[in-house]
């Protein structure tokens, strides 16, 4: 994959390093950026209502983390829970969150085909999790091929725009380029040394290759500020997601696409 600051690098190395990663910083993420939040700072689903009725669905969580957004699934009455997660730890933390509940739990990168079972799942949803795939292409007939005809495809990520957002001194300043697709090497994650890589991709490549893939796009939200936050005010601040700047650009893209 191309590398925005110069060279190539293999999918299976990116990987590896991304998963010995999130293996490590896991803990810090135990119940964060789980259903029914979609993003920081934007609408939830208790004010966007993307999913239809859960009770009795068959539901495949890609990304699962810590297993928090199958137990808001387990909640609402969804009669089989599945979840993949590229990271060991991730799905151990999974496994404890959803103890009481009879979930199939995988861990394996979404980009691979592991037999999980195909036109079965009424539902697919990746809350913060597909953007991190190696291979939108792959994985987007792979999660195709998971839902039944008439099956919805939900997920969240940063908006694609919003990984090159600064503020600074109350502005909001444009960094590097939209236009550039590849990916980026952080050597930190969470204040940890923990180098993950993260790809870039224009909103443009996303809604394409949902298009290409089959899928009927049925809506794209670009999030606004959830009304939970109506009476905080804030001062500007440089932070990377802050309420000042989610007031000004939206933090999270949202799409639901059926087969
Ligand atoms: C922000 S967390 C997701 C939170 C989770 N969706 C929830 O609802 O609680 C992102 C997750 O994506 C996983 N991940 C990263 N790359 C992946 C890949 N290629 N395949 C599968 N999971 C991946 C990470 O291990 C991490 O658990």
């Amino acid at each position: 994959m191309k590398h925005i600051n110069g060279g190539f690098r293999l999918s299976t190395d990116i990987l590896e390093q991304n998963k010995k990663s999130w293996d490590k910083v896991a803990y810090h993420f135990n119940g964060k950026d789980a259903l029914p939040s979609y993003g920081p700072f934007a609408q939830t689903e208790d004010e966007l209502k993307l999913f239809n009725e859960i009770k009795n669905k068959k539901i495949l969580d890609i990304g699962c983390g810590s297993g928090h957004s199958l137990r808001y699934m387990a909640d609402k009455g969804a009669i089989e829970l599945w979840g993949i997660d590229l990271s060991e730890t991730q799905i151990e933390i999974a496994r404890e969150t959803l103890k009481d509940l009879n979930a199939n739990l995988f861990c394996s990168p979404m980009e691979k085909d592991i037999g999980i079972p195909k036109q079965y799942f009424d539902v697919v949803y990746s809350i913060y999790a597909v953007g991190w795939t190696t291979d939108l292409a792959a994985t987007f007939d792979l999660l195709y091929s998971y839902l039944k005809p008439g099956g919805s495809f939900i997920f969240s990520w940063d908006h694609p725009l919003y990984v090159h957002l600064r503020s600074r001194e109350g502005q909001i300043l444009l960094e590097g380029s939209y236009q550039e697709e590849g990916v980026v090497n952080y050597p930190n994650f969470k204040g940890e040394e923990a180098p993950v890589t993260i790809p870039t991709r224009k909103m443009s490549t996303y809604i394409n290759e949902l298009i290409r893939t089959g899928f009927t796009i049925e809506a794209v939200i670009e999030s606004d500020v959830s009304s939970v936050f109506d009476s905080v005010s804030e001062e500007a601040s440089e932070r990377y997601y802050s309420l000042f700047k989610a007031r000004k650009f939206p933090t999270t893209m949202i799409i639901k696409a059926t087969r």
